[in-house]
């Protein structure tokens, strides 16, 4: 399913007559199968991009599209998965995975049957009849995931899934959402501060620029996959992002500590993995 957003604005009232523009004229494509990420300071509109598609929120002006039709709520062809997988605490795995299914009036067996397989995907067959308190992040991420896809979605939308996750599970889980991207051939419409995750990740990697949110730069990703987060393209291109990343921090840092505020800028690129931090 191919998803276009054109010319999109987004703003929000923000208590007497003022207006937050948020986003300002948002225009971009992603083809069916295709796996994008986009990066940007925080508070640039990334989130608002993703409700947007979700349809969960609608733009100001401007459309987004799914294979031509315009998005006028959510829909059964897009699921979200956001940062924290939002498993019900009292439901265990299984019930959590098949908890969709069955509104959507599946029949208990079948649904079972569907659950097993999502799980079996993310590794969590095991687990079936645990609690969400009783697994790791990065499991509880994986059953985030395992729901998502059960439900069969031709877009997820992913927000940030494995920021609160340590780099060691991240990595496990970058290979298995590349390993599950390419046996389904979903599109993904991916979030993340983490430069190299994007990058690692993603066919093409949109940057946008301090609000109001606009696509600043696009980078593709030619490296083959699986990816190697130390394959030379990688690197590279995670310089190059960086530098163009360092203006928009510059402006966000300004906004918050004022105009005397100068950003180190080896500080900045000499930092281990290219996670923005909590500013940006
Ligand atoms: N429902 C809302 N009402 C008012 N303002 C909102 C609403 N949703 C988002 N905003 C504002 O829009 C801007 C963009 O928010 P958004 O959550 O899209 O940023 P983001 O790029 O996802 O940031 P982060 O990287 O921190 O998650 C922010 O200034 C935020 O305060
Ligand atoms: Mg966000």
């Amino acid at each position: 399913m191919k998803v276009s957003l054109k010319e999109v604005n987004k703003s929000f009232q923000k208590g007497k007559g003022e207006t937050l523009e948020v986003l300002d004229d948002i225009d971009f494509n992603i083809s069916e199968g295709e796996f994008v990420s986009l990066i940007g300071p925080s508070g640039c509109g990334k989130s608002t991009i993703l409700k947007l598609v979700a349809g969960l929120d609608a733009p100001t002006s401007g459309e987004v599209l799914m294979n031509g039709r315009t998005v006028t709520g959510p829909g059964t062809d897009r699921v979200v998965v956001f940062q924290e997988g939002g498993l019900f605490p009292w439901m265990t795995v299984i019930e959590n995975v098949t908890y969709g299914l069955l509104r959507k009036k599946m029949s208990k067996e079948e649904a079972h049957e569907k659950a097993m397989e999502g799980l079996r995907m993310v590794h969590l067959a095991n687990f079936t009849g645990s609690y969400p308190h009783e697994l790791s992040g990065g499991m509880k991420q994986r059953v985030a995931i395992a729901r998502a896809l059960v439900m069969d979605p031709d877009v997820l939308l992913m927000d940030e899934p494995f920021a609160a996750l340590d780099e060691q599970t991240r990595l496990v889980l970058h290979k298995e959402l590349q390993r599950i991207w390419q046996d389904t051939g979903k599109t993904i419409l991916f979030i993340t501060h983490n430069i190299r995750e994007a990058l690692t990740l993603s066919d093409r990697v949109l940057l946008m620029s301090t609000r109001p949110g606009a696509v600043k730069r696009e980078f593709t990703v030619q490296a083959a996959r699986p990816r190697d987060p130390a394959d030379s393209n990688v690197v590279d291109l995670e310089r190059r992002v960086m530098e163009e990343l360092e203006e928009e921090m510059e402006k966000v840092l300004k906004e918050e500590f004022g105009d005397d505020y100068h950003l180190e800028k080896s500080r900045v690129r000499d930092s281990d993995h290219s996670d923005m931090g909590s500013h940006i």
